[in-house]
């Protein structure tokens, strides 16, 4: 089949790659000059391990070919996927201007059938309003479908996710849509689920805030944990392994960050808002969330002494999570930030995040990061991180102060090795 996929960022880059895998001709469309000649290039324009080496295979193979020619693309291609952003607006809610876009020009284009298929996150009704954007703009009564077909692939392990889903949900009521879907997903071996495409959109929203309100829910026992003196990792995990909660994002930590979680769990707030049906359940998830950065920076705050003021303080991670290095909604920043507005010095590491020039003191090495701070906060979960060389780190601190936002260590070791450790009620 020919696909085409509209928007080369992280879902549209690795949605086209899958496509390419499953042996379909692809063709990756966008309106940034600059993604689409470095794609042609085999240059991915974000990190995300294992990608790259696909890309430069199948571009080499000329399965995946990128194009800015919107006409040319809509007309050779019958299966056309939306993977444009679907930003925050101020009020919460998503917005649609960019699939609004897509969707006109597929209307101003479309020569014969086509499978429009929404694999952005978008709001429930988007597929109704979809279909209305592509009719006004068609000259003739020329046939096509809208399906919602939410994508639910996690930053840092984009290719394992896309290329083992859990399920795959199909949004349509048309026969025909929903056969060539099938046939689309032919070699997955995971339950499919097909539906309408209001149920399709509710699903990827009612997922991602059900994950982001398992994190809440740790991190908010979490902070009672830690002043009865409860170890959290052992209460996760005494949960977590009752087959009918389950061990993931149960993990207490400085909060959900990224592109996703924050987003889409304002978004269905919102949708639950003009729908006269708030979510109370999800206001609290929002709450709980930014209130965690801000109890940790608490906890950091006392155990120095009340006061930050020029106190030297070490950054370790930058991105939201381990092995991206997007910095969108990321906890570290958001401490970073606070720790700026108490007058800290700050000095910051990353594994692969640059940051603009200017926006922070940002170091090369650990070791160059922790030379004369007063304590050292380890913010991101990379792997790089779990088996620092502290000894030798120590020698390098002014304080040995060693805050663990993500209890990615092993408390008694550190303690034993004289750091003063505070983690999230890792007792
Ligand atoms: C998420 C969804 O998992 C994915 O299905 C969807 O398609 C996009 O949004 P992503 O944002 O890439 O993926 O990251 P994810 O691994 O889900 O982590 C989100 C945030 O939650 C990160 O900040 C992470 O550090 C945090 N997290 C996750 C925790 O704090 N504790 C956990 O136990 C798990």
């Amino acid at each position: 089949m020919n696909i085409l996929i509209v928007g080369t960022g992280y879902v549209g880059t690795t949605t086209g790659l899958l496509f390419c895998e499953m042996g379909h001709q692809v063709t990756g469309l966008d309106l940034d000059d600059s993604k689409i000649q470095g794609l042609k290039a085999g240059k991915l324009h974000f990190y995300e391990p294992g990608l790259e080496e696909l890309l430069i295979k199948h571009v080499a193979a000329k399965n995946f070919m990128f194009t800015k020619n919107t006409k040319k693309a809509v007309r050779e291609n019958d299966v056309i996927f939306i993977c444009v952003g679907t930003p925050q607006d101020a009020d919460g809610s998503a917005d649609l201007s960019y699939v609004k876009n897509v969707a006109e020009s597929i209307g101003k284009y479309i020569n014969n059938y086509k499978v429009i298929v929404t694999k952005s996150t978008v709001p429930v009704g988007t597929a109704t309003l979809v279909t209305e954007w592509v009719k006004k703009k068609q000259k003739g009564q020329i046939p096509f479908d809208v399906v919602s077909n939410p994508e639910f692939l996690r930053e840092g392990s984009a290719l394992q996710d896309a290329l083992n889903p859990d399920r795959i949900v199909i949004g349509t009521t048309s026969e025909t849509a929903r056969t060539i879907m099938k046939e689309l997903y032919n070699d997955f071996h995971c339950p499919i689920i097909v539906t309408n495409p209001k149920a399709s959109e509710m699903i990827k929203y009612a997922a991602n805030s059900f994950l982001a309100m398992k994190i809440s829910y740790i991190n908010e026992l979490a902070k009672m944990c830690d002043y009865l003196e409860i170890n959290i990792n052992d209460v996760s995990m005494g949960i977590g392994l009752d087959q009918r909660i389950g061990p993931q994002f149960l993990r207490a930590g400085m909060g959900y960050g990224g592109s996703c979680f924050p987003k889409d769990v304002n978004a269905l707030i919102q949708t639950a808002k003009e729908n006269g049906q708030p979510l109370t359940i999800l206001e609290s998830v929002v709450k709980v969330n930014e209130a965690q950065p801000v109890y940790f920076i608490e906890k950091i705050k006392q155990a120095l002494g009340g006061d930050l003021t020029n106190k030297t303080i070490a950054v370790l991670g930058l991105s939201f999570k381990a092995n991206t290095d997007d910095t969108r909604e990321s906890p570290s920043l958001i401490l970073i930030d606070r720790l700026v507005a108490e007058q800290a010095q700050v000095k910051a590491h990353d594994p692969k995040v640059k940051m603009a020039e200017g926006a922070l003191v940002q170091l090369q090495t650990v070791e160059e990061t922790v030379t004369g701070a007063d304590a050292v906060i380890l913010c991101t979960d990379w792997d790089d991180y779990k088996n620092l060389d502290w000894v030798s780190l120590k020698s390098l601190v002014t304080q040995p102060y060693l805050f663990d936002g993500r209890n990615m260590l092993d408390k008694g070791a550190v303690e034993g090795l004289g750091f003063h450790y505070v983690g999230i009620a890792n007792h």
